[in-house]
């Protein structure tokens, strides 16, 4: 019963990380009933999602589509079955935007993989878009209701699973010094479910070195810590300490390796208890 569970959490957070432009401190000062507000949708606080909830006659007229052209595989609440991969935490479908992700797969369908195409106009793939965006509203409102149960867990596992899981990256006196101090225990353990990198919130910087790769056109190759990135430069300093600065003409290509690549990994890994001991080890991180 946990697995599924935890799974769907991580899962589901995982494509919320992805498209929710919602400071996740929000989730530490959402009120701990999540629940018992859904009969008046509009008014609802999302947590993970900025977004609208969507409009619940197209949510309805989504849902009767889905179940007699999709359900047959993707189950009919969309959790997916035995032919057909979950839409609730499906990354393509927590990224769409009113059929903006899920058209072109519907319209075109991935035939050699089994999923057919389907003729259907605009207005009924924005139906289907509504309904599957109210069950994964569903999924991380529950979600955000169990997170608040975090203060469970055993500090000595937590270590242990972080020397050996995290500290290849971070480092209790370094990045994370203090950390418990920044953070309550719910905002602390969203945290490191679904970091943001400060690079994208724009602040300063990334505190752990971004992997780059830059191919020149000659066929060389450098590789090491990303210092420097627009549309016409790329800076970077290899393993040796030596800093290099290339143009990006024709010819020129650069691989940047996403530093949060190893969080995402971790997020299929992570059991409810090693969460929970994780996030019992950071709070004494003072
Ligand atoms: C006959 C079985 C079948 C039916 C019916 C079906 N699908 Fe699929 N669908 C699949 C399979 C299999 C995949 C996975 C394809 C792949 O691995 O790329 C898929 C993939 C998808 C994806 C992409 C998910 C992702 O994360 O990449 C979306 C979106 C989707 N289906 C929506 C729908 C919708 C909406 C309908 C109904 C209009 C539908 N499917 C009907 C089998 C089906
Ligand atoms: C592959 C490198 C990598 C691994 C492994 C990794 N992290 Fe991170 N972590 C990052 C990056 C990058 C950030 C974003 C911070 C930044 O951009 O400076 C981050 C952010 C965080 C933050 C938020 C820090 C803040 O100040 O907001 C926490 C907490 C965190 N990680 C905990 C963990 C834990 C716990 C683990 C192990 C379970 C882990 N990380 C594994 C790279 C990693």
């Amino acid at each position: 019963m946990a697995y599924p569970v935890w799974r769907s959490r991580v899962r589901v957070c995982l494509g919320a990380l992805l498209l929710s432009a919602l400071p996740l401190y929000l989730i530490a000062q959402a009120p701990a009933g999540g629940r018992g507000q859904k009969k008046s949708p509009p008014a609802r606080r999302n947590f993970l999602i900025s977004r609208a909830v969507p409009d619940p006659a197209a949510v309805e007229r989504g849902q009767k589509l889905f179940v007699a052209d999709c359900g047959f595989c993707h189950g009919s609440k969309a959790n997916g079955g035995e032919n057909g991969p979950d839409l609730v935490r499906s990354v393509l479908a927590l990224q769409d935007e009113g059929g903006d992700q899920i058209g072109p797969v519907i319209l075109k369908g991935r035939t050699e993989k089994g999923m057919p195409a389907f003729p259907l106009t605009g207005g009924q793939i924005k139906d289907i878009a509504a309904f599957l965006r109210a069950r994964q509203q569903a999924a991380i409102d529950r979600n955000a209701y169990k997170i608040q149960n975090v203060a469970t867990g055993d500090p000595k596992k937590g270590k242990a699973y972080f020397e050996s899981k995290c500290g290849s990256c971070h480092s209790p006196e370094g990045d994370l010094k203090g950390i418990a101090g920044k953070y309550n225990p719910v905002a602390l353990q969203s945290r490191f479910l679904y970091p943001e990198s400060h690079a994208r919130r724009g602040a300063g910087g990334n505190r752990i070195p971004t992997p780059v790769t830059v191919t020149l056109a000659s066929g060389r190759r450098i590789s090491g810590e990303l210092d420097y990135l627009d549309d016409f430069n790329v800076a970077l300093r290899d393993s040796s300490g030596e800093y290099h600065s290339f143009e990006r003409g024709a010819g020129v290509k650069v691989e940047v390796k996403d530093p949060l690549a190893g969080h995402l990994a971790l997020l299929k890994q992570y059991t409810d208890q090693d969460m929970h001991n994780l996030t019992a080890y950071l709070v004494t991180l003072k």
